[in-house]
């Protein structure tokens, strides 16, 4: 049978979030856990799939099926991005998937966008079909957008190019920044917290104010174009400071929550060079940047404040076939 397995990191965001999504440019890291896909062709012409790692052992039906009915939450992603690249590249045979995973869902790393990418990655071998890093994007993104309606496409954009991007919504620029190795420390908050739920209420909080905001995310632009320079010359110091700005921001659009807070003081007070949020708030997780010898001591601080340190690799490569 003729199968192939491909892997995609999770992601996460460095400067930049919720302005990302009004066209603006944001930061991403490719973090070193990573989600992978087995995709052998079924000569039945049904679709078929296992995810074990989140319950599922044999979700199966007709290709001419997908995306119709009410498709469960983990399956969703798989099924729509394999209905998209069959509405695109037709093809007559079934798929069989399997999906496992590094990383748990509930920690906000990108799960749904790097199983998408690796999907279409893995039906491009599979069937032959030669497609670029940008076409790869363009049907992950708009299988994100067609399951949530919204986002910016930076998960996807990290999954697909790796390493750290500076990256405009929707993918208008994607730029790799020749960097080794980010001093980031990685802290859970212990509450899993929905995207779509954060992007409406910042959207709500625009509506009200739509000058404050909108002055707020042409701020944030400057605090990324001044990180992005930051990163390149390993200027930490200013880095922290520019994270700390962008929390003030993230703060006033009111994504922030006393776990996250709480964290991120506890490291700067254990003397890290900045902290923030990471992602779209209300949970998830939070990043420090930190020197060697001040790293065990703010990972003591994240775990005084309620969180879970998170041991990533940041800056690895993106999507890949695996042998
Ligand atoms: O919650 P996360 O880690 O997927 O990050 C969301 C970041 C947002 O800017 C709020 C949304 C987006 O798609 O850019």
């Amino acid at each position: 049978m003729k199968y192939i397995t491909v892997s995609a990191p999770g992601k996460l965001m460095l400067l930049g979030e919720h302005a990302v999504v009004y066209n603006h440019p944001c930061l991403v890291t490719a973090v070193g856990q990573r989600m992978r896909v087995t995709a052998a062709i079924d000569e039945r012409s049904n679709f078929t799939l296992v995810a074990k790692n989140v319950g599922i052992h044999g979700h199966e039906k007709p290709m001419s099926d997908l995306g119709k009915g009410n498709v469960e939450k983990n399956v969703r992603f798989v099924e729509i991005a394999v209905k998209n690249f069959a509405e695109k590249f037709p093809f007559k045979e079934g798929v069989r998937i399997e999906t496992t995973s590094e990383f748990s869902s509930h920690l906000g790393f990108g799960s749904s966008s790097a199983v998408t990418v690796c999907m279409i990655k893995a039906l491009s071998e599979l069937f032959s079909v030669k497609l670029e890093n940008k076409e790869i994007f363009e049907l992950a993104y708009k299988t994100v957008l067609d399951i949530q309606g919204k986002g910016s496409g930076f998960d996807i954009a990290a999954a697909i190019y790796g390493g750290t991007l500076y990256f405009v919504t929707g993918g208008k620029e994607i730029k790799q920044l020749a960097i080794k190795n980010l001093p980031m420390v990685v802290g859970y908050s212990r509450v899993k917290a929905d995207t779509v739920v954060l992007i409406n209420k910042v959207a709500e909080v625009s509506k009200k104010y739509p000058v404050v905001v909108d002055s707020m995310y042409r701020n944030i632009e400057k605090i990324v174009k001044l990180g992005a320079k930051a990163l390149r010359e390993k200027d930490w110091i200013t880095f922290g400071q520019l994270m700390n700005m962008n929390q003030g921001f993230l703060e006033s659009l009111g994504v922030s929550t006393w776990r996250l807070s709480s964290m991120i003081y506890a490291a700067r007070d254990a003397e890290a060079y900045g902290a923030k949020l990471s992602g779209a708030g209300g949970g998830d997780c939070m990043i420090a940047f930190t020197s060697d010898e001040k790293k065990q001591g703010v990972i003591d601080a994240i775990t005084r404040a309620g969180g879970e340190y998170i041991d990533v690799a940041t800056n690895v490569e993106g999507v890949r076939i695996e042998i």
